[in-house]
């Protein structure tokens, strides 16, 4: 029998294919007197990670892989590769080489020897830095980090780091009320945890990626809100439904438009002017839902034009149990004082609510956005 390792460190991927064998080699030194593995946590890459990743297994085993089939994402991807091993001690760290490996055995030791739950490599405490940033990433991310230091109770000087680690325990007690939406999977946790979490930040200074390319895009600030969002209102709605309601908002302002030039400007018959601005109202939510709400399972090619026709065939329906119930309640109530508004308020929340609903399950069933992503 083979004691099972003492470290894992969690590896998340995107399209690291050529900086798989450099990571390893990078733990070898600094892991050498220690059972460590490395798991990968791959979202199907198409350049092949996940194979690369097999094959050098084969020969180490101590080399593991995680591979996520029809599912992206950083926090997630941490999430699972952290709950695919025994060890009682797991760190993460990103494929790029962006983190200092050699950081790993203080880590560890401080993990192990002092009364703490947590240690964070830092690129913000005396000692650290942020490499070869620009002016423009910098401010972005002191923004961020601000906005993340008002929703956490701890004085930690670099909330967004995705280099740490942790105890098994920890895992446990958090991982049940993680998000795992975005990037953030430290802030995640520490705004998860349900005490403060005993915690030390070592310092590092931030690498230059070896190969490939950075995945943070502009998106990940939205992703980085909604992972803020979903922290205080969560556990009363989901959190898709925020931009999914926003964006209907603005969707109403898209069909008063064009009924205005129809009907006002063109004279149209007014039953015209409201069915095509009716149907320009819902292509336009059609498609800002699929670029924001969905974006982890966003419709492409023909996977698109089936979208369409399930949302406009969705929302249509949304729109009658709106009038019906408006209507209704607008019969039901006494006249006059504040009653029509609440109808009106009623029946687009009940609308909303349909599509929502009817649309998360048929136009954005995550199993349709796997088959098309391929
Ligand atoms: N499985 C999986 N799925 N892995 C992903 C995904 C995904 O959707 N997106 C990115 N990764 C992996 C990358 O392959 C890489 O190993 C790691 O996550 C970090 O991604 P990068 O694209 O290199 O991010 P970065 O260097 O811009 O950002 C890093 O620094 C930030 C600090 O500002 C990350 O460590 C962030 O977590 C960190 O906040
Ligand atoms: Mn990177």
């Amino acid at each position: 029998m083979t004691a099972g390792p003492l470290l894992a460190i969690v590896v998340p991927t995107f399209n690291e294919r050529d900086n798989i064998l450099p990571l390893i080699e990078s733990l070898q030194d600094p892991l050498r007197d220690l059972r460590w593995e490395v798991v990968f946590v791959d979202d199907d890459s198409p350049d092949g990670t996940a194979a690369l990743v097999r094959a050098v297994g084969g020969d180490d085993s101590r080399v593991r892989i995680v591979q996520r089939i029809g599912r992206r994402g950083l926090a997630g991807a941490c999430i699972e590769g952290m709950l695919a091993t025994t060890a009682p001690y797991v760190a993460v760290m990103d494929a790029d080489l962006q983190h200092d490996a050699r950081l790993l055995p203080e880590m560890l030791r401080a993990l192990r020897d002092e009364e703490l739950d947590i240690v964070v490599g830092s690129r913000h405490v005396e000692g650290g830095s942020l490499g070869g940033w620009d002016e423009g990433r910098r401010l972005v991310s002191r923004v961020a980090t601000r906005l993340s230091q008002l929703m956490l109770k701890a004085d930690l000087k670099d909330p967004m780091s995705g280099f740490f680690m942790l105890r098994r325990d920890v895992i446990d007690e958090v991982v049940r009320n993680l998000s795992g939406i975005g990037f953030k999977i430290l802030l995640d946790i520490f705004i998860s945890a349900r005490r403060p979490l005993r915690f030390k930040e070592l310092p590092y200074t931030f690498g230059v990626r070896v190969a490939g390319s950075s995945k943070l895009d502009s998106m990940v600030a939205t992703e980085y809100i909604l992972m803020l969002l979903d922290k205080r209102i969560g556990r009363y709605v989901p959190t898709r439904f925020i931009p999914f309601a926003f964006i209907g908002g603005l969707g109403v302002f898209v069909h008063m438009a064009v009924l205005f030039v129809l009907f006002r400007g063109w004279g149209q018959p007014f039953v015209v002017g409201q069915t095509a601005a009716a149907l320009v109202a819902m292509t336009f939510n059609f498609f800002l839902n699929n670029f924001f709400t969905y974006r982890d399972r966003r419709l492409r090619g023909w996977g698109l034009l089936r979208g369409w026709v399930s949302f406009t065939l969705a929302c249509s329906v949304g729109a009658v149990a709106n009038v019906g119930i408006a209507t209704y309640l607008f019969h039901a109530t006494p006249a006059g004082g504040p009653w029509w508004v609440i109808s009106a308020v009623a029946g687009i929340i009940v609308g909303a609510v349909w599509n929502y609903a009817v649309t998360a399950v048929y136009t954005w069933n995550p199993k349709d956005a796997a088959a098309s992503a391929r």
